[in-house]
């Protein structure tokens, strides 16, 4: 298996994801992109994800650059605001970073996301490094460029674009990730193969054991196929214009029960009931067989991900949800439903009845 991807942006070669069993060997791939030592660099992570790297990767930098700094936010998604964002600028400011200089993001998704927001705004743009620590953000949420964070109740409201110039994958640091994390990155990983690629689903199916293992190799290959997905997708459709919607499968009604359920649940596992909610849609319009569905489901339960919705919401409250779902084409919800497993389609025809059944199959 090749060690790294390279994702281009409007056709060109914008940066490299590079997959590495030893995290500290990111330093020399940042010496390539910031050769003067006198480059200053700011480590953003969390409070837990520190714990276990921060000194070595701080040690390893400072061994080669000359100011190595740190900033480091409580674990969380309440961690994911702009007063978070600010106090990074103050941090900047005090010591002296110049549109020369560096963030590198250790951490999850929401670390990534803040990171990247940080580096886009700072001066109007300085360089940053994703080093993503958990199986979402390695496979999801460190490529793409989507950065930002959460403002008043809403999820990722205030935002940019803003690409990283290098992605780097240690997928050991997988290792010390809790199995509940582990099975939220496995949301997106299933999607990916549901979306665009039967015999990727196949092959995870077929790997359930080594997976839910952590077996090095086979999670390497996981983390490669998904991110290869990921990579196609938002090469195609940078912007989200098209077809980057089909990574929002799963993600309607998810994303309403996410933000119904306070946040009690993990993403992926509102990912999860959210792709269970639109199999249930896709096999009614005959778009997938009753066994493609109920093989959707098994999956979804091999992995530790729910396929029943346990805390009591309304389901009329929760189709409410999904009409402030950011990905709104005027009054209609750009529902993705699958047209055969492997494959999806973008539906803006989809009936606030047909969301009803669709949770009350999660309900019974
Ligand atoms: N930018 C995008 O395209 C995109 C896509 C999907 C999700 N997201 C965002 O990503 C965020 C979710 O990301 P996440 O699931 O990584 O959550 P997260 O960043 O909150 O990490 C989850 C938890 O795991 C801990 N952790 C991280 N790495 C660890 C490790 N190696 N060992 C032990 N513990 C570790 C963290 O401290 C945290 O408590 C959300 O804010 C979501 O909006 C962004
Ligand atoms: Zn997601």
């Amino acid at each position: 298996m090749p060690n790294q991807l390279t994702v281009l942006y409007e056709n060109k070669p914008c940066y490299n994801i590079i997959f590495k069993d030893n995290l500290l060997e990111v330093v020399e791939n940042i010496m390539k992109i910031k050769r003067d030592t006198s480059c200053k660099i700011c480590i953003f992570s969390d409070d837990l994800v520190g714990k276990y790297y921060l000194n070595d990767l701080k040690e390893a930098l400072a061994d080669k650059y000359n100011h190595v700094i740190t900033y480091l936010i409580p674990n969380g998604e309440n961690s994911k605001t702009l007063t978070n964002v600010e106090k990074l600028y103050r941090e900047l400011i005090e010591n002296h970073f110049d549109r020369k200089d560096l963030l590198i993001a250790l951490g999850g998704g929401v670390v990534g996301d803040m990171t990247g927001f940080g580096a886009a705004t700072y001066l109007r743009g300085i360089d940053f490094v994703q080093v993503p620590t958990t199986l979402l953000s390695q496979v999801d949420s460190s490529i793409g460029g989507k950065t930002g964070v959460d403002f008043l109740n809403y999820k990722n409201m205030v935002g940019a674009f803003y690409m990283p110039r290098l992605v780097y994958i240690a997928p050991t640091t997988l290792l010390t990730l809790s199995d509940a994390q582990f099975a939220s990155g496995m949301g997106e990983v299933i999607k990916h193969g549901l979306i665009r690629d039967l015999s990727y689903f196949d092959w995870m199916e077929a790997h359930a054991d080594a997976i839910l293992a952590k077996d090095l190799p086979t999670l390497e290959s996981l983390i490669y196929t998904s991110c290869d997905i990921k990579r196609q997708v938002v090469q195609e459709d940078p912007k989200e214009q098209g077809i980057r919607a089909h990574l929002n499968f799963g993600h309607t009604i998810g994303h309403a029960i996410e933000k119904l359920s306070d946040f009690r649940l993990l993403h992926g596992q509102c990912v999860a009931l959210g792709m269970c909610a639109a199999g249930y849609i896709s096999k009614e319009r005959g778009l997938i067989s009753t066994e493609d569905y109920q093989r959707i489901l098994r999956v979804i339960d091999r992995f530790g991900l729910p396929t029943k919705l346990t805390l009591s919401l309304d389901a009329g409250a929760i189709v409410q949800a999904t009409k402030s779902d950011k990905k709104m084409e005027g009054d209609h919800v750009k529902f993705i439903l699958l047209d055969g497993l492997g494959c999806a389609k973008i539906y803006k025809d989809v009936t606030d009845d047909e969301m009803l059944r669709a949770i009350a199959s999660l309900q019974e």
